[in-house]
């Protein structure tokens, strides 16, 4: 009798050791998943140490077939109300241009490059609709008195392209021989298209800024473009024939279009600096990266660099990637094959402010006579960018530990202020490129 009271005994403690077991385990198991999944959160990031799915940021490479294959899912989630009036500023602005004209006019937006989708989604706010699984992907927007018709895709192409087009943006890309003989195939098949009036060009060039192949297709030389909107510090802009574009987010790795009032713009980051990228033996970015390790700057800052050229794109690491620009309050911007990198307008879309290095890289890109500002990056600075420029990495200690002792109140304020600018930037782009369009268009009618 005494005996099985005590059997029993312990058979209830046993069972309610596994009970109490198993629901630690279940709590342990959902907080892992919350952490794993996309959401938001203010913990600090853990990517898997193994780099099997790890993929390089910052490469400035045009890998156009995954554009049409990545799904475009916003991992930001609400949780702060911002009031970022930008628009409401400027719509009167925009109003006032469009009473001068009457009539409407169709333009045909054939995204022929990446960029494109730069240009169409988050210069002119356009939606995409998906035919065919992605061949073809149309939008439409009607702004003031302009019906803008956006087609991108593998499916457009030159003999599909609607032939009784009169007024062209025509985007393509000259970043490398390759991709310039694809660009010159369009481009020599506009005298096609019988109907064509004026032709815009916005085109992502050559890092190096030899862009000269373009000059006999302008308008000027003979040719059927009229204006040209350039990515990179061309010495052709002119802000007549030739306009600067900026290089923008890269929407070929899916990276998404952020609304500022879904950040959190207003809780501490947990992490003061983040860098993820490759690095290329003898490059600033190897400097930068001694930097960080012989100062210990890994226990403030999110860091993840990788030696080796790798292709691969997964869905968790362009979302480690995003998670890395919203909790930090810096994103360090160390030179690819230009000083222009998707990261410097990827971090300011989550109100990280960048850490440029404010060098020249190798090829002609320099100053322009229109643009006040010295090269590189100056259509950034023509705009007073609120970015940190930084001479030399091994200014990086100081600035950390300055970072250290600013007060939350004052980050907060720069974050609002880049954000802000940002959205700015972005209505002012919109407007520079209507205007030149409107202009044009309006003059050939007189
Ligand atoms: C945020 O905005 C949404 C819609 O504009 C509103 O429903 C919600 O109450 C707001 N939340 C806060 C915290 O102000
Ligand atoms: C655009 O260029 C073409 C070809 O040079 C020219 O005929 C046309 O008048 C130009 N349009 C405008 C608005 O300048
Ligand atoms: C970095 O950390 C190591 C080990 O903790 C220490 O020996 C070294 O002095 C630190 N360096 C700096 C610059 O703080």
């Amino acid at each position: 009798m005494l005996f099985s009271l005590r059997t029993i005994t312990i058979i209830v403690f046993v069972i309610y050791c596994v009970l109490t077991c198993y629901t630690g385990y279940l709590l342990l198991k959902n907080s892992n998943h919350v952490k794993d999944g996309v959401q938001y959160t203010h913990r600090k990031l853990s990517l898997p140490d193994d780099s099997e799915d790890w993929n390089p940021w910052g490469e400035e490479f045009e890998r156009e077939k995954s554009l049409y294959m990545v799904q475009k899912v916003s991992p930001i989630k609400v949780l702060t109300n911002q009031s970022l009036d930008v628009k409401k500023q400027f719509s009167k602005h925009i109003k006032d241009a469009s009473q001068s004209f009457e009539s409407t006019y169709l333009v045909e937006i054939w995204g022929k490059a990446a960029i494109g989708l730069y240009v169409w989604e988050h210069i002119l706010g356009g939606k995409l609709e998906s035919k065919m699984d992605g061949i073809w992907n149309y939008g439409f927007k009607r702004i003031d008195n302009l019906k803008l018709k956006f087609r991108t895709g593998p499916g457009v192409i030159t003999t599909k392209a609607p032939s009784d087009v009169q007024n062209l943006i025509l985007i393509l890309n000259g970043r490398s021989d390759d991709k310039v003989s694809f660009a010159k195939m369009w481009l020599d098949f506009l005298p096609q298209f019988r109907n064509l009036r004026f032709v815009i060009l916005v085109v992502l060039g050559n890092e190096q800024c030899h862009n000269e192949w373009l000059i006999p297709y302008m308008s000027k030389s003979g040719g059927l473009v009229n204006k040209s909107f350039i990515v990179y510090d061309s010495p052709l802009v002119d802000n007549f024939d030739f306009f600067q574009w900026p290089l923008g987010v890269a929407t070929y790795r899916g990276f998404p279009k952020v609304d500022p009032k879904k950040l959190d713009l207003e809780n501490s980051r947990p992490y003061i600096c983040n860098f993820l990228g490759s690095i290329y033996p003898h490059s600033s970015r190897e400097k930068l990266m001694n930097i960080i390790q012989s100062n210990n700057l890994t226990q403030f800052c999110f860091i993840k660099a990788r030696y080796e050229w790798q292709p691969k794109e997964t869905k968790q690491t362009l979302s480690a990637y995003i998670q890395s620009l919203h909790l930090s309050d810096l994103t360090l911007s160390p030179v690819g094959m230009n000083s222009e990198c998707y990261r410097i307008y990827e971090a300011m879309a989550f109100g990280s402010v960048p850490v440029v290095e404010d060098i020249m890289t190798p090829g002609i890109c320099g100053d322009s006579k229109v643009l006040s500002a010295p090269a590189p990056l100056r259509l950034l600075k023509h705009y007073n960018a609120p970015i940190i420029y930084i001479k030399d990495w091994s200014q990086l200690p100081d600035l950390i530990s300055q970072e250290l002792r600013m007060p939350l109140q004052d980050k907060i304020k720069r974050r609002l202020k880049i954000v802000e600018w940002y959205e700015n930037f972005k209505i002012h782009l919109r407007e520079n490129l209507l205007s030149v369009l409107k202009e044009n268009i309006h003059r050939k009618e007189r």
